[in-house]
């Protein structure tokens, strides 16, 4: 979907964090919503609690598959130390680019290459930790994925997989069921959107043993991000063209949402899930 202004031009919520989206433009939009999800205090408390139980210790080889930015592989880097080994996957060339320049910036030992979920390029039981957060979302094929990954972890090794079911949304200040139409328009642009709710499946049915104790977090958009964000306009220009909302509910949802952003009360919320599994030994 093109979002009409020069700014968003290139990026639009059916080709954002895919593989061949690569105009500068869009890849900036990318990384700035990455930063943004890195700066929310749930989805830290997540990631602490997520590496604590996969125990990462010093020495191991350890993949950030769907880096991003590489914020994850450069931890993972810090956590396995100069003896250990922390790769970062990302098929994206430009995010992979940025991850680099980062860790280049950062004096991390963080290393990135290609490669794609359902194709790793690693050997068999090759890995000791693989960290996968919110990537099988935008993955077609995420039971090929998840296997992938069971292929490449040793024996003992854990998988710490953490992903979005979009089908949680909360949306403040807009009618119940046009926010839920303008859920499912933005659910539609995305390859897996409910991948959280499959992932103990997908995980068992790969041979991994999923630890009982599931995390969770919201991911919270307050304010200060949905004031002047044109994610919430373009799912809501979405619905339109899928003709799930009038023009009329689309305009009114769009300046109840303005305004409550104004007015500093403006709440969204998407549930992040954290699934910690192990290859038997
Ligand atoms: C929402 S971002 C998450 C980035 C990072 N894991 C984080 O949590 O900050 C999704 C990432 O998955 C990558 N990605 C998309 N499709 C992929 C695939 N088929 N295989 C591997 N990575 C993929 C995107 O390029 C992007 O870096």
């Amino acid at each position: 979907m093109d979002t009409g202004d020069e700014r968003g031009a290139s990026f639009t919520l059916g080709s954002a964090f895919r593989p061949d989206t690569v105009a500068d433009e869009a890849v900036a939009r990318m990384v700035t919503v990455l930063d943004a999800q890195d700066a929310a205090p749930a989805i830290e408390r997540l990631r602490a609690w997520m590496l604590a139980a996969g125990d990462v210790r010093r020495g191991e080889v350890c993949v950030d598959l769907g880096s991003g930015t590489g914020t994850m592989t450069r931890r993972l880097a810090s956590l396995t130390g100069p003896d250990g080994r922390a790769i970062g996957v990302e098929p994206n060339p430009g995010l992979r680019q940025v991850a680099e320049g980062r860790a280049e910036g950062a004096g991390s030992s963080a290393e990135f290459r290609p490669g794609l979920a359902t194709e790793l390029p690693f050997e068999d039981g090759s890995v000791d930790v693989l960290w996968c957060e919110r990537v099988l979302q935008h993955v077609p094929e995420p039971q090929a994925a998840v296997d992938e990954i069971a292929r490449v972890l040793r024996p003992g090794g854990r998988a710490l997989l953490l992903d979005s079911d979009h089908d949680t949304r909360v949306q403040s200040d807009v009618d119940p069921d046009v926010a839920r139409a303008i859920t499912r328009a933005f659910m539609g642009q995305v390859a897996n959107p409910m991948a959280a709710r499959h992932l103990l499946r997908q995980a068992i049915t790969a041979g991994l043993a999923v630890d009982p104790d599931i995390g969770s977090s919201a991911l919270v958009f307050g304010p200060e991000q949905l004031a002047g964000s044109d994610l919430f306009t373009m799912a809501a220009e979405q619905a339109v063209v899928d003709g799930l909302v009038t023009r009329e509910q689309a305009d009114e949802a769009m300046a109840a949402m303005d305004e409550a952003a104004r007015e500093g009360w403006a709440f969204a919320a998407v549930t992040v899930f954290g699934f910690v599994c192990r290859k038997d030994r």
